[in-house]
């Protein structure tokens, strides 16, 4: 079956030999960790907690905090066996393709491509928000006719287009913009928890899970989680129901440590670093969460919780404005990093595939001085722009959300396959319990995809239906995997 064929990992490697399709090797672990961070915190801590609290889960938001973190610590563990073992660009696509074949790592790329563009746009409006926020609180306004409300958000668009200049113009240059910028996000995040502690009231904390409660119209709507369609539960909030429901939403928050894995190919010892920046950053990110959430819930009784911006309001409303400011800046300095990261991500995603000749080829050759895939990372940076500026996306990230699990879920069962189709590559770093992890990992994505929005399952539905169209069109008769098995060469040197 031809739509089975696969690469070999071999193949996969001397690919990046390739003169024309080089990228340097220049990261360290720290580097990696702090690309985890820089992208990891964002737009979820920072506005989807008030949203969570408030709808679904209460106080008990920590515990769907809890609940998206060992779901994604399972995946965790599957993308550092991968990574390390295979140091090549593009993630969960390059692992699907020599483990389950070319029409499933179409489909991963082309979910990934969904996260990493889609989440760099979603953030990208959320961060014209707060800046809007931000320079109104310093007394420098914005225009309203060009801003975060206004039908073209120019402030979001500007955002994009600078970040996509410097990711153009090299890799260990914008992991320096990073680094200072995870410093402020960092600061800004502790400063919560620690100012927070003392504003916390235990009658806000009280019940932990607030009781089950029917949804508003009670009938099933297009916002219901199919699983509770599926299965005829009556909607409800709240209740265990509602910290579940709360995961799904919040899962937002950990997107990125996977993005770690799409640098493969830029670290300097990826067998070692790999495992230590991806499962190091989602440590980190996990504990951090859980203190902001019980902060915030203990501060603010979550059916007072601003929706938009939990944080900083938390703050305003004990009397704090001078602190407000402070978490908008850090916001605005925080969901930067994210943006640029998932932009990063998705030009190393395409580039696997362009290398692959499942994309066209010519717009995923490198700099020859930048060393950086400068076309695909322009042309990725002005759909961005476009997208965050002209679209209402702004609430997309179930969206996100269903493209990540989905790319959770293959690599999940893409381990033990691996293991059994080639005991004998050397693996520096191994799932444990193989292949109970996996699949439990499997498991629990596919259960988290359940309980996510009918919506969301239809758009995903027509965004796939569209990426076969384009396969079947394109990649599948450009392949250059298929080409190597219709003609018998190689085209590899
Ligand atoms: N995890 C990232 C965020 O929360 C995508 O913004």
């Amino acid at each position: 079956m031809s739509l089975l064929r696969k690469k070999t990992i071999e193949q996969s490697i001397a690919d990046t030999d390739e003169p024309e399709y080089q990228l340097k090797k220049r990261l360290t672990a720290v580097d990696l960790t702090v690309f985890g961070i820089g992208v990891i915190i964002g737009a979820g801590i920072f506005t989807l907690t008030g949203r969570a609290a408030k709808s679904y889960a209460g106080p008990g938001i920590a515990l769907s905090f809890v609940l998206a973190a060992v779901c994604c610590a399972l995946a965790a563990l599957c993308y550092a066996e991968f990574s390390s073992t295979v140091p090549v660009s593009g993630s969960a696509y390059t692992f699907s393709y020599f483990t389950l074949g070319e029409i499933f790592a179409w489909i991963i790329g082309w979910d990934l491509l969904l996260e990493l563009m889609l989440g760099a746009s979603v953030v990208a409006q959320g961060w014209s928000t707060y800046a809007a926020l931000f320079l109104e609180q310093i007394g420098l306004g914005w225009p309203e006719s060009i801003g975060p409300d206004s039908s073209v958000n120019v402030l979001a668009m500007l955002l994009v287009l600078v970040l996509a200049t410097l990711a153009t113009v090299g890799i260990k240059e914008s992991l320096r913009v990073n680094l200072a910028l995870v410093a402020v996000k960092l600061f800004v995040v502790l400063f919560v928890i620690v100012a927070g502690l003392f504003y916390i009231k235990g009658e806000n904390l009280s019940p932990f899970i607030p009781p089950s409660a029917p949804s508003e119209s009670g009938d099933v709507t297009i916002t219901t989680p199919l699983f509770q369609a599926l299965f005829g539960f009556t909607p409800s909030t709240f209740g265990v129901m509602g910290i579940i429901s709360g995961a799904s939403l919040v899962f937002f928050a950990f997107i990125g440590f996977d993005v770690v894995a799409t640098t493969a190919e830029e670290a300097k010892n990826p067998q070692r670093d790999l495992p230590r920046g991806i499962i190091g950053s989602l440590a980190i990110c996990t504990v951090l969460y859980v203190l902001v959430c019980i902060v915030i819930t203990g501060m603010i009784n979550y059916t007072d919780i601003n929706d938009e911006a939990a944080l900083a309001e938390a703050f305003r409303s004990v009397g704090r404005p001078g602190f407000a400011t402070l978490i908008s800046a850090g916001a605005v300095a925080g969901l930067t990093t994210v943006v640029l990261t998932l932009m990063i991500g998705a030009a190393r995603v395409v580039f696997a595939m362009s290398r692959d000749h499942l994309m066209p080829r010519q717009i995923g050759k490198t700099h020859p001085k930048w060393g950086t895939p400068y076309r695909l990372t322009i042309g990725i940076g002005l759909l961005v722009a476009l997208v965050a500026g002209v679209t209402p996306i702004g609430k997309l990230e179930e969206m996100v959300n269903i493209g990540t699990l989905a790319a959770f879920t293959m690599v999940s069962i893409a381990v033990p396959l691996l293991r059994r189709r080639r005991p004998d590559i050397q693996r520096s770093f191994r799932v444990p319990w193989n292949p109970v992890i996996p699949i439990l990992s499997a498991l629990i994505c596919v259960y988290l995809m359940l309980n996510l929005s009918l919506e969301t399952w239809l758009r995903f539905a027509i965004w796939m239906a569209l990426g076969f169209v384009i396969y079947f069109v394109y990649g599948y008769r450009k392949s250059r995997v298929g080409h190597e098995e219709r003609t018998g060469e190689s085209t590899r040197a």
